[in-house]
């Protein structure tokens, strides 16, 4: 059993990191998050919003377990997040070159069954390239592929670091969609960092704007239209109004 299962599906996500200090190579401490107190909803989206070098990273390392050098405490329902099953979606696909489509999913979800692995593939369009090496993907499909992976082992959170950087506007709209049908379809836990707010403003349940490194929430937002009502109109009147909070302060 999970742990969202033991606790309930609903329960939300604590980040409290009150200091994150790395040592610098040249001797100096660069602190990049300071004060950040986080709660977010069980099964929904929250995304992070920052500038550039901010420490969002930063951020989304320590939640998923993969940084312990920090002061604070990241819980998900309650129970240490080392407990917790994590999807986590690179900005990099890292793929393993040597193995197929279908091996690096099946790697990371073995009990997967043939019905559902399909099916997922389905949903990203990625049906005809399952026997493909990562090598013959062109950057839209890689990041399609790793989404899959992330999803396919049915995590109780799941981690997305800016997942569509680097991809022209026609694919990262596709993509765009697919996270949205995801978070929809998997009522999973999700925690979205990127420098877009219109992305935020597409895919998130509830928006954190973050201030210039070191990183601590400025504003906090909670979207209540389900994404797909969210009308071009919808977004651009809540564009202005994170905006507006992100200068206020
Ligand atoms: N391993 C490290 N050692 C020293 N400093 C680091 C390390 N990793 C990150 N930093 C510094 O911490 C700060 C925050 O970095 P982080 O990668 O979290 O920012 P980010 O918001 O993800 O940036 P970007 O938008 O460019 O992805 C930066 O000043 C960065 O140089
Ligand atoms: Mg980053």
């Amino acid at each position: 059993m999970n742990v969202m299962q033991r606790a309930g599906a609903s329960a939300p996500l604590e980040i409290r990191i009150s200091d994150k200090t790395y040592a610098g190579a040249d001797g100096n401490a660069v602190q990049a998050v300071k004060g950040l107190d986080l709660s977010c909803p069980g099964q929904t989206c929250t995304a992070l919003v920052g500038p550039s070098g901010c420490g969002k990273t930063t951020i989304l390392r320590i939640v998923a377990g993969l940084d312990a050098k920090f002061s604070g405490e990241v819980t998900l329902a309650d129970a240490p997040i080392e407990e917790a099953r994590i999807g986590f979606i690179f900005q990099e696909p890292t793929l393993l070159p040597w193995r197929t489509v279908e091996d690096n999913i099946r790697l990371a979800a073995p009990d997967l069954s043939a019905r559902a692995l399909a099916s997922l593939l389905d949903q990203a369009e990625i049906a005809d390239k399952a026997s493909r090496f990562p090598g013959e993907l062109s950057l839209g499909l890689a990041r399609r592929v790793s989404i899959v992976r992330a999803i396919a082992a049915k995590p109780d959170l799941l981690l997305l670091d800016e997942p569509f950087v680097s991809l022209d506007e026609a694919t990262a709209k596709t993509l765009r969609m697919l996270v949205a049908r995801i978070l929809d379809d998997h009522a999973v836990t999700a925690l979205l960092v990127t420098h877009d707010l219109r992305e935020a403003v597409e895919l998130a349940d509830q928006i954190v704007t973050l201030t210039a490194r070191p990183a601590r929430a400025k504003s906090v937002r909670q979207i209540s239209t389900p994404r797909a009502k969210r009308t071009a109109a919808f977004r651009k009147k809540l564009l202005g109004q994170i905006d507006r909070d992100a200068k206020s302060r």
